[in-house]
């Protein structure tokens, strides 16, 4: 069921505002410019943020949605209506500590309630998205949990275009306007799918956007609202960078309290150049780290508990290395978005098949995770495997890889990814797939029980500091 509940501009150039002219702007209502008519009252008593000079929106109201933090909770502060001088400022003190029971990070490491959370597990992009039942979702996550997973990684977006698509999206387009799905067919399918990983005492890491094309991603929001094909324009334009806040805050919004969620991320692999490689001609790493620090800064104004990456594959910015993921080229600085304070961890991935790397893969691999070992020390963040897969002679690279990992002492690791086959259905086989049958699925097991004795055994002492 499709839910008009919201609609909203996330557009117009120029920076006029809303095309209709609200005097009270609705629930997520927002304004993209100075000169903005859209009215600075919001319906029902919802409070409107200013962001700044640029943005502002209706949002619901911290009360009505953060129940169970309660006091702690000042997320979304009620009427913050700007004075004529000073823009008010968001919550920006971020509590040390998280919410009980929220995963939080102490220096390179994760933690729950001051104890060390092992992060070990899988990518399951599909469990929300290939019209799974609430049983099916828990039967998935079961297989996954089955390993000693604690974490799987799984898409927080679905975009379509048409209103003729059957199916689960979180977000619909016509022209430039936006709506988000709140129905059953929409966000109200992702709350199965984290109800059936909390069933397995499973987190969720969830990326709100997508390089790729596949589920719509970044170049939806392009092409909709631009009517372009360059790429980059999801990091640069002030109309399409709105409307993504506001697609996040519309998704984010319904798990502010969720300690199941471990962590949001910004994309899956952000880079410059998108499906059609087309780019602005502007794009560089610089762009997307900027880019990254205000989205960031967003959802944490909004959500401040939750952990956020930016879901890169973790390039380094070394421009004349002689193995391409190390050159830049794609407008990803591993060393530098991990300095951006909104940014809790950072995040690679590891395919050197695709990555000119052929017939070298175990060793190149077993570099670059010293690399970012190397990186995670010098920043003093978690830094996690969140990908990694090769389609030949798995259970040899993976073995050495996880290997690796442990020895190197990267925070953690997600393989991609998995499968589960259920009655009368099997999930997608990309040739990376592992299914409970698989002999690395038992590589998994062995891996999972390794990592968390390291974790239990480690010297780090660490301390409640609340
Ligand atoms: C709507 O979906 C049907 C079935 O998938 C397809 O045959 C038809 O072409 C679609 N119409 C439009 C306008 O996309
Ligand atoms: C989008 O761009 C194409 C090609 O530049 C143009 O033909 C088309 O009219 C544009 N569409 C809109 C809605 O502006
Ligand atoms: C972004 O997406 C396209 C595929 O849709 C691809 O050509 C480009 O290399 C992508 N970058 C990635 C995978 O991050």
């Amino acid at each position: 069921m499709k839910t008009r509940l919201v609609e909203i501009t996330a557009t117009i150039f120029g920076f006029a505002c809303l095309p209709k002219v609200y005097s009270t702007m609705p629930l997520y209502g927002q304004c993209g410019g100075k000169s903005c008519h859209g009215g600075r009252t919001c319906a029902n008593g919802n409070p409107y943020i200013y962001q700044n000079d640029w943005y502002s929106q209706c949002m619901v109201s911290s009360h009505t949605t953060t129940s169970s933090i309660a006091s702690t909770s000042t997320t979304t502060s009620d009427s913050l209506e700007p004075s004529s001088t000073a823009p008010p400022s968001l919550p920006s003190a971020v509590p040390p500590q998280p919410p009980p029971g929220f995963v939080g990070v102490q220096g390179t490491q994760f933690v729950v309630d001051g104890v060390r959370f092992p992060v070990v597990g899988e990518n399951a992009y599909w469990v929300g998205l290939t019209g799974l039942g609430a049983d099916q979702m828990k039967e998935a996550f079961a297989d996954i949990a089955a390993t000693g997973a604690t974490v799987v990684r799984t898409w927080g977006f679905s975009d379509i275009t048409t209103s003729n698509s059957s199916g689960v999206y979180y977000q619909s387009w016509s022209g430039q306007f936006s709506t988000a799905n709140r129905g059953e067919d929409g966000m109200g399918n992702f709350d199965k799918v984290v109800a059936a990983a909390k069933a397995n005492g499973l987190r969720l890491i969830v990326p709100l956007s997508n390089n790729w094309s596949d589920y719509g991603g970044m170049d939806v929001y392009v092409k909709q609202i631009a009517n372009s094909t360059n790429h980059d324009l999801f990091y640069s334009d002030p109309d399409i960078k709105n409307a993504f806040k506001y697609y996040a805050h519309a998704f984010m919004g319904r798990y502010i309290t969720e300690p199941t969620i471990m962590a949001w991320e910004l994309a899956n692999e952000p880079r410059c150049k998108g499906s059609s490689g087309m780019t602005s001609g502007n794009c560089n790493p610089a762009m997307i780290a900027d880019w990254a620090r205000e989205v960031a800064a967003f959802i944490k104004s909004i959500d401040p508990y939750h952990l956020i990456g930016i879901g890169d594959e973790g390039f380094f910015n070394h421009p004349g290395a002689s193995t391409y993921p190390y050159q830049g080229t794609e407008g990803i600085d591993f060393d530098a978005n991990l300095q951006i304070s909104s940014i809790d961890f950072g995040t690679f991935h590891l395919y050197p098949s695709s990555w000119g790397q052929s017939g070298n893969e175990l060793d190149w691999g077993n570099k670059w995770i010293e690399d970012h070992a190397a990186s995670m020390r010098k920043a003093n963040k978690p830094v996690i495997l969140e990908e990694f897969g090769v389609t030949s002679d798995q259970l040899t690279i993976y073995s050495a890889w996880l290997k690796q990992v442990i020895s190197t002492g990267i925070t953690g690791d997600l393989i991609w990814q998995s499968g589960s086959r259920l009655p009368g259905w099997t999930s997608p086989d990309d040739g990376y797939t592992v299914y409970p049958d698989s002999p690395v699925y038992d590589l998994l097991k062995q891996h999972a029980v390794t990592l968390q004795g390291q974790i239990k055994s480690s010297a780090y002492k660490l301390t409640h500091t609340h």
